[in-house]
């Protein structure tokens, strides 16, 4: 087999809940293989490795050891991200890393800064991009359909695992926030976040979050995440200037619909005075709604494609370290909004 088209060997830290995909995936995918499956706990690791023959160990350095490794993937708790990938790149590996890229924004950008010096990889699992959904989305936005973003509304909610390590914000967010930065237009990024987070249970962290983002243009974006919710809802509402779409994704026969549908201003707004503001007539568009025929696929296995292809044309991925490190900015900002009453934070990329 031509060296351009061999299969990537990964190694996997992580044999918990998220690890059993993504080995299944690594496996699965022709552009990668599973060559080490790490984990403290050998048992899992060699539960997952059995079907492949991967090699089991304890922990990473027995895989960084291993020459036959070009790349890493991770799968561990949050807060041991930074120091997995630091030791990965410092060995010279590439690293596909899970949401959330890091716990504070100082070691993701260390963490950027590191893999760029060395010229490796370094790619972030905001799984959600790879779907054909959300591929979707991210053409209609950008291709004008909807035309200038008005306000965006996610709502992620169902009675979820109460995570020991981290909050619903940290835990949840990180998905409509990577979503959100996939799918808008490059110059049309976040300003300021204002979130507010509750734990009505005591369970010793936030187990509801609201977060409000300020948008160019006196756009809005919020997001509703939460852990109590008995009934699973999954919805987001892109609202345009000249369409809308709801995306309902426990909906799988019609998960994407655009309606032609909305309000029309009579005159230009910017123009008129206060008073001829008021009295502007507004007046209400009716159109046909159109649901678009999505393919289903595992979205898993584009990330992992996603990864290979980068490595191979040694170019940055769709959902490189700085889409985490953005990312990292939101939930960071928004951590300390919650911690000030909901007080505004202007994000980092914007000071
Ligand atoms: N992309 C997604 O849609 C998605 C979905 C679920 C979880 N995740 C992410 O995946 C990560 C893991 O979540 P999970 O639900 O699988 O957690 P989990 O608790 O089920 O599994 C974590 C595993 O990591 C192991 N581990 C801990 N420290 C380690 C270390 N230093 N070296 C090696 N192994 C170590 C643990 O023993 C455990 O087996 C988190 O960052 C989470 O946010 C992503």
């Amino acid at each position: 087999m031509p060296a351009n088209l061999e299969r990537l060997p990964v190694a996997l830290v992580g044999a918990g809940y998220w690890g059993r995909n993504l080995a299944r995936n690594l496996s699965a995918a022709s552009e990668t293989s599973l060559g080490w499956v790490i984990d403290p706990d050998v048992a899992s690791a060699a539960r997952l490795a059995a079907p492949t023959g991967a090699s089991v160990g304890a922990t990473l350095d027995e895989a960084l050891a291993d020459d036959a490794v070009r790349a890493v993937a991770i799968a561990t708790p949050a807060a041991t991200h930074y120091e997995l990938t630091m030791a990965a790149l410092n060995a010279g590996k590439h690293v596909l890393v899970e949401k959330p890229i890091a716990s504070s924004y100082e070691q993701g950008v260390e963490m950027v800064q590191e893999a760029g010096r060395r010229g490796l990889v370094l790619m972030v699992d905001h799984t959600f991009c790879y779907t054909p959904v959300v591929q979707k989305i991210r053409e209609v936005v950008r291709d004008g359909t909807l035309g200038d973003i008005l306000f965006v509304d996610a709502v992620r909610i169902n009675l979820g695992l109460v995570r020991p390590d981290v909050d619903v914000l940290w835990d949840l967010a990180p998905h409509d926030l990577s979503i959100l930065d996939f799918v808008l237009p490059d110059g049309f990024r976040p300003l300021a976040v204002a979130a507010h987070g509750a734990d009505p249970i005591g369970a010793g962290r936030a187990c509801v979050a609201y977060l409000t983002l300020t948008m160019p243009d006196g756009a809005i974006a919020h997001s509703h995440v939460n852990w109590l919710s008995p009934t699973k809802v999954r919805t987001t509402v892109i609202g345009g200037s000249k369409r809308t779409l709801i995306w309902d994704d426990v909906n799988p026969s019609q998960r994407l619909a655009i309606y032609d549908r909305g309000v029309d201003l009579q005159y230009d707004m910017s123009q008129l005075g206060q008073e001829e503001r008021a009295a502007a007539l507004v007046s209400y568009r009716s159109g046909d709604m159109v649901a678009p025929a999505l393919p289903e696929r595992e979205a898993l296995l584009g990330v992992l494609r996603e990864f290979a292809s980068a490595v191979r044309e040694d170019r940055a991925p769709a959902t490189d370290g700085n889409a985490g490190l953005r990312v990292l900015d939101l939930l960071d900002s928004a951590s300390r909004s919650m911690s000030f009453h909901g007080a505004t934070v202007p994000l980092r990329g914007t000071r």
